[in-house]
């Protein structure tokens, strides 16, 4: 696991930008794992900048996020599918045929995990993963378990995760209770992954994913076990790791 120390949160949405930027540069047909939540908004804002500086071109990219909540149409503001068009698909020039987030308006919800399964096995897996970590060292929406969790699936949103994400939504009793997310399983097959944290909430889920135990009860941790991960994270997310 690689750590890169970034000032504050400009500073590590550039970095993650970066990143990011280079991967498209180096395989400008690669296939981008993607991840909503506040923290990658910056980085979406930056390479939609170097996009339009004419920097990184996104005609033959391809992505694939990892969740929408259940229950949530493509067209819902609240949906995932929404959120990434606004925050970053519509700002560059990818083809939107190519982009790909799980079907949360499929109330079958076997059939639309393995469906999501499919593609993402077809499209040979993320190139480049990028993650958020929640709270409670949750990835997606894999919440802390007793064991890792595999391929796509439903889960059932932990109240610290509700809590947490009610801030987007007019009450809390409007946050969906149930998302289709991508596995552990499936996130350790990216061939690399960017976890970007930033703020002093997200000091002790970095700290474990970093340095503690690898154990399902914070799903991050395993990332200690991939080969290529990169944690871009702020100082005050990095606040534990001195
Ligand atoms: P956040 O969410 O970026 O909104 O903090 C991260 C996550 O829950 O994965």
């Amino acid at each position: 696991m690689r750590i890169i120390h970034a000032k504050d949160y400009a500073d590590m949405s550039r970095k993650a930008a970066n990143i990011i930027s280079a991967q498209v540069i180096l395989k400008p047909d690669c296939v981008l794992g993607l991840a909503t939540g506040s923290t990658p908004i910056g980085a979406y804002e930056q390479l939609i900048k170097w996009y339009e500086k004419g920097d990184v071109d996104f005609a033959e990219v391809s992505t694939y996020n990892l969740d929408e909540y259940r229950g949530l149409g493509h067209d819902d503001p609240q949906s995932y599918h929404y959120f990434m068009n606004k925050n970053f698909f519509h700002g560059i020039n990818i083809d939107l045929a190519n982009t790909h987030v799980p079907d949360g308006a499929n109330p079958d919800a076997d059939a639309a995990c393995a469906e999501y399964d499919r593609m993402v096995e077809a499209a040979g897996y993320p190139d480049l993963q990028l993650l958020g970590i929640g709270n409670n060292g949750h990835i997606g929406f894999n919440e802390p378990d007793s064991v890792f969790s595999k391929g796509t699936h439903c889960v059932d949103l932990t109240e610290s995760t509700i809590q947490a994400n009610s801030r987007l939504f007019e009450s809390i009793d409007d946050v969906p209770r149930q998302a289709y997310t991508m596995g552990v399983q499936t996130i350790m097959r990216a061939r690399s992954i960017l976890v970007v944290a930033n703020g002093p909430k997200k000091a002790q889920a970095v700290y474990d994913m970093c340095f503690g135990p690898v154990t399902p009860a914070c799903p991050a941790s395993i990332l200690q076990l991939h080969t290529n991960c990169t944690v871009v994270a702020d100082e005050e997310a990095l606040a534990l790791c001195h």
